[in-house]
């Protein structure tokens, strides 16, 4: 199969937003207890988080992640997570039928980001509580000093504010499953109250408000413009979530679904612009991605598992080859809309759908950290996809499947860092079957040569990785070449059937 681009310095989208790699750690199973906290463990630090997840979480050069739900954060009091250890209460936790020992809270995870080289992005409880406990943590965390709560968080230890800057309204408040869910009505005017007292808290704090929970959800699209009309003045960006799933096994229709995300976003964009219409206003509000995902294997496991124990093994999907393809396909689909969508968090970061999973240690023997499927492609991401993000012109054949029409055999998108003067080609060739031989003519883009081919496939689609085995990781392919000739830059390289891939040059 063949397939062509052409790419132009000026088929630009716009700037990929560093926010865009972000990631999601939720007091949820095991992503913090026995996750990245593991006191006792041989690779625990000093206070009790495990260096080895650090590492790999440094390996993904995770700019934010948002922090501590999810849907525990809708019963969460905040307060419950600070003070001495010993005298935080254990609660009976809603959302997922769990007991939380509150030994991890802000300053705590605070500390942890810090570690890990990242930020938090910290979401308030819009479900059980309201505006006041929202502007009471505001103060607690950004507030330097000589009020109430900032000489709290003072006397536990912790001088200097966090300064955490970003901030989400709650977390999927249209959901019924949610701890005290609200109609878009309610959550608009509590949004918009919350929103202000904690920017007069601290003017400097960008806000995310809900939208939907998914797009197929029974108030979809009208729930963006009722909330957005309630919170216009203080919302800088609106939310979105998808989680996709292969529970029928249907893999050419499961690739296509990044097209059903990329609808997702056109839509919310358009929800967006169309209240910026009817308010007159020159403000525009941009979108966070803050959970997306593959989310399907441990749906049946998940509804054996004990309830009321701390830490149960929880939401631990492990990722098969394909799975990586359409996180692949996904995180183009955000490149491709890096104009709206300013920050994007891979739901979650640590054992819950996670990129890295930790074993469960036992008797004596110290679990290992390793690597999914799906932490190569948004490795690979986050590491060469900042800069200017290119749209080029593609001429790939088109398949139709169950649920999708017209989905590309070449899923792609480019990214130039001017600053190295480096091009990244990300490219997903959803041919099953056969190989796809890329032509790509770049122009404008100075006189460039190939660093290398990046690949991840592996031709049992359904292969996994595990403690024990890395079956699925990249490696660097031969045989792309690259001709110079005038203005014209010509790129060929050849795509294995079902692989991702990074085809990254630099200045020749
Ligand atoms: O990421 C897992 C859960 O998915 C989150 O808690 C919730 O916000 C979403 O439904």
């Amino acid at each position: 199969m063949k397939a062509k681009m052409i790419l132009h310095r000026e088929f630009t989208v716009g700037q990929s937003d560093r926010r865009l790699f972000g990631s999601f750690i939720e007091h949820l199973g095991r992503a913090v207890y026995n996750g990245i906290y593991e006191p006792g463990h041989p690779e625990a630090d000093d206070m009790g988080f495990r260096k080895d997840v650090i590492k790999l979480v440094r390996e993904l050069n995770v700019p934010i992640v948002r922090y501590p739900g999810g849907n525990f954060v809708s019963g969460y009091n905040w307060e419950d997570g600070i003070g001495p250890a010993g005298k935080r209460p254990v609660r009976q936790e809603l959302a997922w039928m769990s007991l939380e020992p509150n030994t991890i809270g802000v300053n705590e995870f605070a500390e942890w980001a810090k570690r890990a080289n990242t930020e938090l992005m910290y979401a308030v409880n819009l479900g059980s509580r309201g505006p006041d406990a929202a502007r009471n943590i505001v103060e607690y965390c950004n507030f330097p000093k000589g009020s109430y709560w900032s000489d709290l968080r003072r006397s536990h230890g912790v001088e200097n504010p966090h300064n955490i800057k970003l901030w989400c309204l709650g977390n999927e408040m249209d959901g019924p499953w949610q701890i005290c869910g609200h109609t878009a009505g309610e959550y608009g005017r509590i949004a918009a109250e919350a929103a202000k007292v904690m920017k007069w808290s601290d003017p400097s704090i960008e806000l995310v408000v809900c939208g939907s929970s998914n797009a197929r959800m029974p108030t979809f699209a009208s729930w963006e413009a009722e909330v957005l009309e309630h919170t216009w003045e203080h919302a800088d960006y609106l939310s979105l979530h998808i989680y996709f799933g292969n529970p029928e096994n249907d893999t050419p229709n499961f690739l296509g679904r990044s097209l059903e995300m990329d609808a997702f976003i056109k839509s919310v964009a358009g929800i967006c612009d169309y209240i910026k219409a009817k308010k007159h206003s020159k403000k525009q509000v941009y979108l966070s991605f803050d959970e997306w995902n593959v989310w399907y294997h441990s749906l049946g496991q998940d509804r054996k598992i004990e309830k009321w124990t701390v830490a149960p093994p929880l939401v631990e999907d492990i990722y098969t080859m394909e799975d990586a393809l359409v996180v692949g396909c996904m995180l183009i689909t955000l490149l491709k809309n890096a104009d709206r969508v300013k920050v994007a968090c891979l739901a979650q970061l640590v054992n819950v759908i996670a990129p890295i999973m930790t074993e469960h240690s036992s008797s004596g023997k110290a679990g290992k950290a390793w690597r999914q499927t799906i932490f190569y492609p948004f490795m690979h991401a986050s590491a060469f996809g900042r800069g200017t993000v290119l749209n080029g012109k593609v001429n790939s054949e088109k398949y139709d499947s169950k649920e999708y029409c017209d989905v590309p055999y070449l899923e792609t998108v480019t990214v130039h860092n001017e600053e190295k003067g480096e091009v990244a080609i990300f490219a997903v060739n959803r041919n099953l079957k056969e190989a796809m031989d890329l032509e790509v003519d770049l122009y404008d883009l100075g006189g460039l040569k190939l660093i290398e081919h990046l690949c991840l496939n592996n031709a049992d689609l359904k292969a996994a990785n595990s403690a024990a085995e890395e079956k699925v990781k990249p490696a660097a392919l031969s045989g792309a070449r690259l001709e110079n000739s005038g203005g014209k830059i010509r790129l060929e390289a050849r795509l294995p059937p079902a692989s991702w891939n990074v085809i990254r040059l630099g200045k020749a």
